[in-house]
């Protein structure tokens, strides 16, 4: 097979806090791995201890781009200032376009047991930023899972496997793919990635070898609690070398100028400070 993408660089997430103490593993928007082109951030959560989480996050804006929320474990119930209002649950995703600005909360809906899930932030392109601002919220039931392969599952999020298997969530700015692969051991994965996307594995659990072994210089071992940024190329490859599960990401870069101050990531400096300005003046819904 041609063209295997291989590991371009390897990182991990570093502790951080963020909302009203939650306790996290930033892994995108850290100074390892600032911006993977269109994805700003990616934080991961998870603690059986509630006060790693129940302080949540209060309520704050949100400009530009979108917010992705995938539940793992537990429940949060989010709540925005125009009146949406829900609970993800285990297994259920959020995929929330914040376009022009929305003020939410995102609060854990439990006070004991395991919290975790991920947060992965999503750029809009420039013509699209101040779009209204629009939610897609699925339940886990509600989500496609390929399991074709003995010992190979896919949920699919976002995107479609090469099976067929069509992801739920739409987006056009960036047509992402969005997986949570479930791999045992000694099982491979070939699939398909948009060649010119830039896409990125995380291993939540396992350890899996990325690219192929057959081809000098392609494969590299990655572990839970690694990403690894992706060269580009249409094929990738996948083994367990445990049974394992991560999550394969990928989106169409925007090659656009990123100006972030905290919830606001637009395009110029002036941009961000008419956000200040609106949000400051009660502009946002
Ligand atoms: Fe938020």
């Amino acid at each position: 097979m041609e063209n295997i993408r291989k590991t371009k660089q390897i990182v991990r997430g570093m502790r951080a806090s963020d909302g009203d103490g939650v306790q996290l593993t930033r892994i995108i928007g850290s100074p390892y791995l600032n911006v993977l082109d269109p994805f700003l951030l990616l934080d991961a959560f998870g603690s059986d201890k509630p006060q790693d989480y129940i302080g949540g996050f209060p309520p704050h804006p949100h400009r530009g781009f979108e917010t992705v929320t995938y539940m793992m474990a537990g429940k949060m119930r989010h709540k925005d200032s125009v009146g949406n209002e829900g609970v993800i649950e285990s297994g259920g995703i959020q995929w929330m376009s914040a376009g022009k600005g929305i003020i939410h909360s995102e609060m854990p809906e439990q006070e004991d047991g395991l919290l975790a899930g991920f947060q992965l932030w999503v750029n809009l392109p420039a013509e699209h930023k101040m779009m209204q601002p629009n939610y897609q919220e699925h339940p886990s039931s509600d989500i496609s899972v390929e399991s074709t392969h003995e010992g190979i599952s896919i949920k699919v999020i976002a995107g479609n496997t090469v099976q067929g298997t069509k992801g739920i969530i739409e987006n056009p700015f960036v047509d992402p793919t969005y997986w949570d692969v479930n791999l045992k051991q000694g099982k491979t994965l070939n699939e398909v990635l948009p060649k010119d996307h830039n896409a990125f594995v995380y291993v939540i659990e396992g350890a899996i070898i990325v690219g192929s072994e057959e081809i000098q210089g392609n494969s590299e071992k990655l572990e839970s609690g690694q990403l690894a940024v992706l060269t580009q190329g249409e094929n990738v490859q996948f083994t367990a070398a445990s049974d394992s599960r991560f999550l394969l990401i990928a989106g169409r870069p925007l090659n656009e100028p990123i100006e972030r101050a905290g919830p606001f990531v637009m395009n110029t400096k002036a941009e961000i400070q008419q956000a200040f300005h609106d949000y400051q003046s009660g502009q946002f819904a």
